[in-house]
């Protein structure tokens, strides 16, 4: 569904990512993880075009996303992106949150935005927040409102960069349960995470970014497996003495 190929990216002189070609299938889940300043945040930020690039083409469906007439604010239409940050508007409730793109972008009306985005809170087990305002609810439950506002258009595509980074680590799971959920339901999902149980048990690929080269691709048992690449092994010991 989502195809790089040949992928090359400069901020300036610096080159940030280096002729990366994958592939993300229609339904499937991948975890991108890798060192710091590896560039997985640049690559994310790359599919909804928050970051243009100098070479290869980003095809979703078969269409050159960074081909000249694109139409950007469709094209991020399409992809929900959640972010480390919620971004949550604080003078808006969570309905009215989760409601804004549907008036915004759709056009809808407050009448005919509220019920969907009800549905909406209620799949991300938040309906009895509706009427809450952002300060009022925790962390992870802040999270989940904004998956909530990321799925309100229906999107082919969802991209996370670390959603559970900001959270206190007893609402991690909480937001790993939804994506989990969203995951099992179909949804097509590319996640920066250095969740590695959660890598583990839900993604269908992890890519292993360093250095901007993409130097790891392949399904999870070979990612936690012994016969791993010993810059895969040094990498999760890492993690695991972090986390
Ligand atoms: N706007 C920018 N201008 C210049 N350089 C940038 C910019 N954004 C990122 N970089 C550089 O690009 C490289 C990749 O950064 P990126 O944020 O994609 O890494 P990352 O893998 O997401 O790291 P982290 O795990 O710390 O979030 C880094 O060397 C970073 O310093
Ligand atoms: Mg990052």
């Amino acid at each position: 569904m989502i195809e790089f190929d040949k992928v090359s990216k400069w901020f300036g002189a610096v080159k940030v990512l280096t002729s990366v070609s994958a592939s993300v299938a229609k339904g499937s889940t991948v975890v991108l993880c890798g060192p710091s300043g590896s560039g997985k945040s640049t690559l994310a930020r790359t599919v909804n075009r928050l970051e243009p690039i100098q070479e290869g083409t980003i095809t979703i469906d078969g269409r050159d996303i960074h081909a000249t007439g694109v139409d950007v604010n469709k094209l991020r239409t399409g992809i929900g992106f959640v972010f480390q940050q919620f971004n949550l508007f604080p003078h808006l409730t969570v309905l009215e949150n989760v409601m804004l793109p549907l008036q915004r972008i759709r056009s809808y009306s407050r009448k005919d935005a509220a019920p969907l985005a009800m549905e909406m809170l209620s799949r991300v087990g938040l309906a009895e927040k509706a009427k809450s305002l952002p300060a009022d609810i925790s962390g992870g439950q802040s999270q989940r409102v904004a998956i909530a506002r990321s799925l309100i258009l229906n999107p082919g595509v969802l991209i996370l960069d670390e959603p559970t980074s900001a959270l206190d680590p007893e609402m991690v799971g909480e937001v790993l349960k939804l994506l989990r959920k969203l995951s099992e339901d179909g949804m097509t999902m590319m996640c920066v995470t250095h969740e590695m149980g959660f890598a583990r048990e839900v993604s269908d690929r992890i890519w292993f970014l360093k250095k901007g080269e993409l130097r790891f691709d392949d399904e999870p048992t070979a990612f936690f497996s012994t016969d791993a690449p010993s810059e895969v092994r040094s990498f999760l010991s890492a993690v695991n003495r972090t986390h």
